[in-house]
C-alpha cells in the first residue's frame, strides 16, 4: 500500500541520513526522491535508502517527483533558493536546515513565500524535541523556579552553527518570549567561514526579553561547560541546569540539585535512533492535517536569526539594536566589506571545510564508502589528502 505523504531530500550529506532517518520511522511518509548536484553523493543515498528517483537540480526534483514534503539539507547560504522554489511549486511543507538563513531578509523571504503558497515551513532545531528541553519547559510553565530572569548559553564552533540552537533551545524553554534589544561584540581577526559563510572568532551579547529575562550569550570565548544542547536558567525562586538529556532543579524543596525524572515518552523518543527527527516529522504531519502549530515553525526561528543578527550588528554600530532589526543583510559580513574587522592572520579557513564536495574525486569517494566509512570520515580524509597533494 502506497504511503499517505512523499518526501524529497535536497543535499545528500551528513545531516540529509537523519531527515533520512526521521521520514522511516515514520509510517505514512516515503521518501522518493534525491536531489544532489553530486552525482555519487545521490547515487550512494538512492541505493542505501531505496530511493527511485534522483536529480541534479533541486527545480527539476521538484517538476518531477512532485512531493509533498521537501527537506532543505544544503550548507546555510543554500537554505532560501531550494526553500522558497518548493513553496512556489506548491509544496505542502519544507523542513529546512539550522540556521535558517544568514541574514533577516532571506528568512524574511522564506516566511513570506511559504505564507503565499500556504506551504508549512519549520526549521529543524530538532532539539525541541529532547526529553531535557521539554522537561525544563514543563517547569518553568509550573513555576518550579518562579519568574526566569537570567539565561547562560555557552557555545563553540559558531554563533551561526551552534549558537542557533542555544538560543532557540533556550527560547522553546522559557516558552518563545519576545527579544526587545540585543547589546553584542564580536572578534574576528583570523579568516574564519563555517560551510561558506564567514563566521566571528569570538562573540557575546546580552538580549533583553520581554519581562526582566535576560539571555547571555557567549561563543567561542571557552570551551568549559560549552554545549549547544545546554544552559543555566536563574528564576526569582531557583534554578534549572538544563541539557537535551536531563535537568537539574535548584529551590526551596529540592534539598540542594535535583534531577528531574524525565517523562517516559520523552525518553524513549531519546532512545530511538534519529528519533528528534521523526518526532518533529510526526508533529509536521499533525499539523498539515489540521493539528495544532508545530513547536518549530519558521517564524519562531526568523526570531532567532533575528537575535543572531541583531548581535552582529550591534558590532557593526557600536550600539543597543532595538528589535524589529532594520538591517535585512549579514552585518558580520558587511563589517569585513567595509574593512571594520581586519584579518591579522590572513589564511581563509572553514571549519566545516573538511565536508566540502565541490571537486572531490568521485570514484575515490566511491571506493571509501564501498570500504564503510561514514561520509564525515571520507570527505576529511579525501580534503586532507587534496591538502598535502
Ligand atoms: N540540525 C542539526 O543538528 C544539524 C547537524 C548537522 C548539520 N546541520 C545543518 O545541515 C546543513 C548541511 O550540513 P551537512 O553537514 O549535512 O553538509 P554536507 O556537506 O555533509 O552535505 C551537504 C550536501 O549538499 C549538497 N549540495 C551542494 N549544493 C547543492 C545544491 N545546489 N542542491 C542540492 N544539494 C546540494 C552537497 O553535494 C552535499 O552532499 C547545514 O546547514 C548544517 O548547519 C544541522
Amino acid at each position: 500500500m502506497s504511503k499517505k505523504y512523499t518526501a524529497a531530500i535536497v543535499g545528500c550529506g551528513s545531516i540529509g541520513n537523519a531527515h533520512m532517518d526521521g521520514y522511516n520511522l515514520n509510517d505514512n511518509v516515503e521518501v522518493v526522491a534525491v536531489a544532489d548536484p553530486l552525482l555519487v553523493a545521490r547515487e550512494e543515498y538512492m541505493e542505501k535508502y531505496s530511493i527511485p528517483q534522483g536529480y541534479a537540480t533541486v527545480e527539476e526534483m521538484l517538476e518531477k517527483a512532485e512531493p509533498d514534503i521537501v527537506s532543505v539539507c544544503t550548507w546555510h547560504p543554500l537554505h532560501p533558493a531550494p526553500t522558497i522554489a518548493a513553496a512556489q511549486a506548491g509544496v505542502k511543507a519544507v523542513i529546512c536546515e539550522k540556521p535558517m538563513a544568514t541574514s533577516l531578509g532571506a528568512a524574511n523571504s522564506m516566511v513570506d513565500a511559504c505564507e503565499a503558497s500556504g506551504t508549512k515551513l519549520i526549521i529543524s532545531h530538532q532539539r525541541r524535541f529532547t526529553p531535557g528541553w521539554e522537561k525544563a519547559r514543563e517547569l518553568i510553565q509550573e513555576k518550579a523556579i518562579g519568574d526566569p530572569v537570567w539565561v547562560n548559553c555557552k557555545i563553540v564552533q559558531g554563533l551561526l552553527n551552534c549558537g542557533t540552537h542555544a538560543i532557540d533551545g533556550s527560547r522553546f524553554v522559557l516558552g518563545d518570549p519576545q527579544a526587545l534589544w540585543v547589546m553584542g561584540a564580536v572578534e574576528r581577526d583570523t579568516d574564519r567561514y563555517e560551510r561558506d559563510t564567514p563566521i566571528e572568532d569570538s562573540c557575546m551579547a546580552l538580549v533583553q526579553m520581554e519581562g526582566n529575562l535576560q539571555l547571555f550569550i557567549q561563543s567561542d570565548l571557552c570551551t568549559e561547560g560549552a554545549a549547544a544542547g545546554g544552559f543555566l536558567i536563574r528564576g526569582t525562586d531557583g534554578m534549572l541546569d538544563v541539557s537535551e538529556a536531563g535537568v537539574k532543579l535548584f529551590n526551596a524543596d529540592s534539598n540542594g540539585w535535583k534531577q528531574v525524572p524525565l517523562r517516559v515518552e520523552a525518553e524513549e523518543i531519546r532512545a530511538i535512533g534519529g528519533g528528534t527527527n521523526a518526532a518533529q516529522v510526526r508533529e509536521l504531519i499533525a499539523w498539515i492535517e489540521g493539528g495544532p502549530e508545530h513547536r518549530g515553525t519558521g517564524k519562531k526561528a526568523r526570531a532567532t536569526v533575528e537575535i543572531m543578527m541583531a548581535l552582529y550588528e550591534s558590532a557593526r554600530q557600536h550600539r543597543v539594536i532595538h528589535l524589529p532589526l532594520q538591517e535585512e543583510g549579514h552585518p558580520l559580513e558587511l563589517m569585513v566589506e567595509e574593512g571594520k574587522l581586519p584579518v591579522e592572520k590572513p589564511g581563509r579557513y572553514d571549519i566545516r571545510g573538511f565536508l566540502k564536495r565541490d571537486a572531490i574525486d568521485e570514484k575515490a569517494y566511491a571506493k571509501l564508502r564501498s570500504q564503510g566509512m561514514a561520509h564525515h570520515q571520507i570527505m576529511r580524509t579525501l580534503n586532507e589528502n587534496k591538502q598535502e597533494g
